[in-house]
This record gives structure tokens, C-alpha cells and sequence, in this order.
């Protein structure tokens, strides 16, 4: 370990911050962590003694806080002084997609990695390696570094002439729901840059626990790209088997075996072939629209076009399914109870950003529908984020109500759909369930997550994406 190396600082304590400081707090006792972040509750509830408020909910780390915390892992509000005092600081700021202006709807918003690059060059002293962990378009390195430079000669700082910066790319590929056990092991640590020093320090501090075959290190542009890439490909194959499952449908075969066939190719692999509603989360759109507007920006237009198609079968397997529903209760929702099981954009995890299930909920409730929704860990005020948000017709209204208790969800329900895989989904009680719907009653599951025979033996009419028998 490099002993030089005594603080290191990031900035934002969300999905990323948060989960992936804790490891190395873990894995480098040597170092003192501290996670900051501008969000004041977001801080307190990471320093909750009560392990439930932790602000992100990941199997596994609610025991690797509670061990580090108070001990080499810090969460604060005082950026200043978590800047001032760092070797390194990682930026794992948001950088959501722009909603105006130029690249509106494609390319990243960089207010939020722009201002703690002003903080950084404005805070930090001596040498400092600042490293990117959000996911960022490619080139954001360039105008980190720009940054940084022009905050630190602004002419009243004192400190300015013994300041320098190195600035390294380092993406994180942890899935959400699994974060622990992929910051644990990963397949690979990518880690891009100019200055070899900065990088070698960087490689130190992962040889603590990841093998040095897996630790890549190349140039900061194939470094960043090679994340939207991993996204993209991932990406790709849901929107692939996606498109496959309405063939099965409508010729009789069933997604479930087709990908089980085609997984067997060890070249094709098994990973990343579970037909569902369609990707959601924070990464794979985001990625994708930045790849189309960086191919755009370069006069790529085919390649734009084609990556394009990877989002609109996405969309389309929602609207899909929505239209399916619909018809399946008679082309008529007006009034009629749905039970929605699950809002999460995938099973362990609290996160909902782009989840299936907000578009899919949104188009219900314009028929007319009562959404009736639970699920295990998203609560009430998240789904009045995003679906009161969002006003149909010009219109807000709340024509959903949430349940903590899966049951209450069935109560004169016409149909449920199944949106989210979540492990306790498996357990309920059919039987039960069926005497408190009205009939004919509806399973519309999208992540294939129950047997469908025994549903139908009980008498529920069953509908399962991809095997429509
Ligand atoms: C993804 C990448 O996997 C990770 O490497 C990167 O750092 C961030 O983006 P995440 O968004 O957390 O991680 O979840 P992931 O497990 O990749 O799932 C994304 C979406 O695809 C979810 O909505 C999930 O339900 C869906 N999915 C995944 C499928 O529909 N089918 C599959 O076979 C796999
Ligand atoms: P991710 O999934 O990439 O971790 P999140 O939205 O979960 O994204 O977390 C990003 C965090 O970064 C948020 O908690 C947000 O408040 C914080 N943040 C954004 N801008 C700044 C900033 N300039 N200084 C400190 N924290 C910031």
C-alpha cells in the first residue's frame, strides 16, 4: 500500500458513494474515508444508528457500515474540509440525462460533476488525484481537468501555486441489488489516465482485495467509453430477448427455453437472457442516449440509428405489455382495481429510477385503472415521486394507493401484475389471494417468476411475458 495515501474524500453518497466507499474502508484500514454529500438527510440517514434508514437499501451493507463507520468511514456534510484534508477524491456525483438546451434528451447533465470539480480546484491543496466514478460521457476527464485548473488560479487563492490535480477514470460496474458482492469481486477494475504515478497509486489501493490480472489499466478515453459499452452490451441483450419473447408468443415457444438453448453457447453465454418488462435503473438509458449523441456528434448517424433500436424496443415491450393488459380486461380499465407487485427496477433494491413499472403504471391509471401497490423495499413517498409527478392529461390525481401488506394489494382486484422479481413474491398464498379478486382474475407476470400451471390449476387466468400457452 501506498503510504502516502492517508485520506481519501468522495463527493456523493448515493447507489455509488456510499456502497463502494464502505468496501474500501473495509479492505484499507490504513485510510480514513469521508463520504460527502450537499443532500443534509441523505448524510443523516447514513448516520443512523437505526440500520433500516440507511439511505440505500444492499443486501450485506448495512453490517459493513455498522463495522467501519465511526472507525475509517465517515459520512459528512463539510465538504471543505473532506476536500482540503484528501489524497484522492472520487467524484460519484448523479449526472442524470439534460432535460433542455443542446444534447436535451441524449446527452448527460454535468452541473452536478461541474460544481464539485469548481469545489475541488477551489478547496483542495497540494497534489491531488481526483477520480471519476459516475458514470460521465466520454471526454468528461477534459473538462474535469479544465475545471480544476481554472479554480485553483483564481487569483485569490493563496494556495494556488502548489496545487496540482491528476485526473483518473475509474467507472464502476456494480449492479445494484448485488453491489456488495460486485465491489467484493469484481470481474475487472478499469482504471484510465495520463499520469502512471496517479495510476499506480490507484492499482495499490485495489490490490488490497482484487487479484492484479483483473485490474486493466489503459488510456482515460477507452476508460470511460468502456463503461457506456458494458452498458450498452448489456442493454442490447435484454432488448434482444425482449423482442424474442413476443415471438414466442405468438408461435407457442417459450422465452424461458429459447434462452436456456441459446445461453448454453458459451459463446453467446447464459448471463443477461431473462426476458422481462424492459431494463430500467440509472445506467443502461442513460448510457445509451450518450453513446447515440457521441456517434451523433462525430456524423456516426447509422451507428446512432442502430444503438437507438436498443431503446425502442425497450419502450415498446412496456407499451407492449400495458396494451396487453387492457385487452385482456376487455379493453377497459375505467374504475377497475390492479394489483401491482413490485416498483423497483429489479428485486434488491430500493432504487426506482427508469423502473418498468412507472410507465407501465402511468399508462394504466390513464385508462382508469386503481393501481393497488406494494412492494418490500420502495416506500410510499418514492412512488408519489414518480408517479404524482407526473400529470396525465394536464391533470394531477392519485389513483393509486400503496400497501405495506402484499394481501391487502388483492382486495377486489381485477388483476395483478408481477413487475418486480422479488424473492417473497414466490411465497404468497394463490389461494387465498384468488377468493379476493373479482373474476375473471388476472396474473400478468413479467419476470416469469411463478409457476404458471399451478396459478391456472387455482384458477387464476395466467399470462407469463414470453409463454403465452
Ligand atoms: C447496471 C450494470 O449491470 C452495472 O454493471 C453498471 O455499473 C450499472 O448498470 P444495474 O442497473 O444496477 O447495473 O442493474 P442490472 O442488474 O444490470 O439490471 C438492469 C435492468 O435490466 C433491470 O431493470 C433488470 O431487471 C433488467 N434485466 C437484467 C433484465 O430484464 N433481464 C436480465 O436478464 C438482466
Ligand atoms: P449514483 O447512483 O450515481 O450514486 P445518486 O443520485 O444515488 O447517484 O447519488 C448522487 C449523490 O451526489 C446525491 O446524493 C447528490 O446529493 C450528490 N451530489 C450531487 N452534486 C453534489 C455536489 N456538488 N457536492 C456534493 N454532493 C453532490
Amino acid at each position: 500500500m501506498n503510504e502516502k495515501i492517508k485520506k481519501i474524500c468522495c463527493i456523493g453518497a448515493g447507489y455509488v458513494g456510499g456502497p463502494t466507499m464502505a468496501i474500501m474502508a473495509e479492505k484499507c484500514k490504513t485510510i480514513q474515508f469521508t463520504v460527502v454529500d450537499i443532500d443534509e438527510l441523505r448524510i443523516k440517514n447514513w448516520n443512523e444508528e437505526n440500520l433500516d434508514l440507511l439511505p440505500v437499501y444492499e443486501p450485506g451493507l448495512d453490517k459493513i457500515v455498522l463495522r467501519n463507520r465511526g472507525v475509517n468511514l465517515f459520512f459528512s456534510t463539510n465538504i471543505e474540509k473532506a476536500i482540503c484534508g484528501a489524497d484522492i477524491i472520487f467524484i460519484a456525483v448523479n449526472t442524470p440525462i439534460k432535460t433542455e438546451g443542446l444534447g436535451a434528451g441524449e446527452a448527460s447533465d454535468l452541473t452536478w460533476i461541474e460544481a464539485c470539480a469548481r469545489d475541488i480546484g477551489k478547496y483542495a491543496k497540494n497534489h491531488t488525484i481526483v477520480v471519476e466514478k459516475s458514470t460521465i460521457p466520454v471526454k468528461t476527464a477534459q473538462i474535469v481537468s479544465q475545471i480544476l485548473n481554472i479554480e485553483s488560479l483564481q487569483k485569490n487563492n493563496q494556495a494556488a501555486s502548489n496545487k496540482t490535480f491528476s485526473v483518473l477514470s475509474n467507472p464502476e460496474f456494480l449492479a445494484e441489488g448485488t453491489a456488495i458482492s460486485d465491489l467484493l469481486n469484481p470481474d475487472r477494475v478499469i482504471i484510465g489516465g495520463e499520469d502512471q504515478n496517479a495510476i499506480k497509486t490507484l492499482v495499490e489501493i485495489y490490490k488490497k482485495w482484487v487479484p492484479q490480472n483483473k485490474i486493466i489499466t489503459t488510456n482515460i478515453w477507452s476508460s470511460e467509453l468502456s463503461k457506456l459499452v458494458a452498458n450498452a452490451f448489456l442493454a442490447q441483450r435484454i432488448s434482444s430477448i425482449n423482442s424474442i419473447s413476443a415471438i414466442c408468443e405468438a408461435t407457442g415457444a417459450n422465452v424461458q427455453d429459447v434462452s436456456r438453448a441459446i445461453g448454453s453457447d458459451s459463446r453467446i453465454g447464459d448471463k443477461f437472457l431473462q426476458s422481462g418488462p424492459g431494463f430500467g435503473g440509472s445506467c443502461f438509458k442513460k448510457d445509451i442516449l450518450n453513446l447515440i449523441y457521441l456517434s451523433k456528434s462525430y456524423g456516426l448517424i447509422d451507428v446512432a440509428e442502430y444503438w437507438e433500436q436498443v431503446l425502442k424496443i425497450n419502450y415498446w415491450q412496456q407499451n407492449r405489455i400495458y396494451e396487453l393488459v387492457v385487452k385482456k380486461l376487455f379493453g377497459n380499465l375505467k374504475g377497475k382495481k390492479i394489483s401491482f407487485l413490485g416498483f423497483s427496477f429489479k428485486s434488491n433494491t430500493n432504487d426506482t429510477r427508469e423502473s418498468p413499472a412507472i410507465n407501465i403504471a402511468r399508462k394504466l391509471i390513464s385508462e382508469g385503472a386503481i393501481l393497488n401497490i406494494h412492494d418490500p423495499k420502495v416506500n410510499e413517498s418514492q412512488i408519489n415521486k414518480a408517479l404524482n409527478s407526473l400529470k396525465i392529461n394536464n391533470q394531477s390525481f392519485k389513483k393509486w394507493h400503496f400497501h405495506k401488506d402484499v394481501y391487502e394489494t388483492f382486495n377486489e382486484s381485477s388483476a395483478i401484475i408481477i413487475l418486480t422479481e422479488w424473492n417473497e413474491f414466490k411465497d404468497i398464498k394463490w389461494v387465498e389471494v384468488i377468493k379476493k379478486m373479482i373474476q375473471p382474475a388476472w396474473i400478468f407476470d413479467t419476470r416469469s417468476l411463478i409457476n404458471g400451471e399451478q396459478a391456472s390449476n387455482i384458477g387464476f387466468k395466467y399470462w407469463g411475458v414470453g409463454n403465452d400457452n
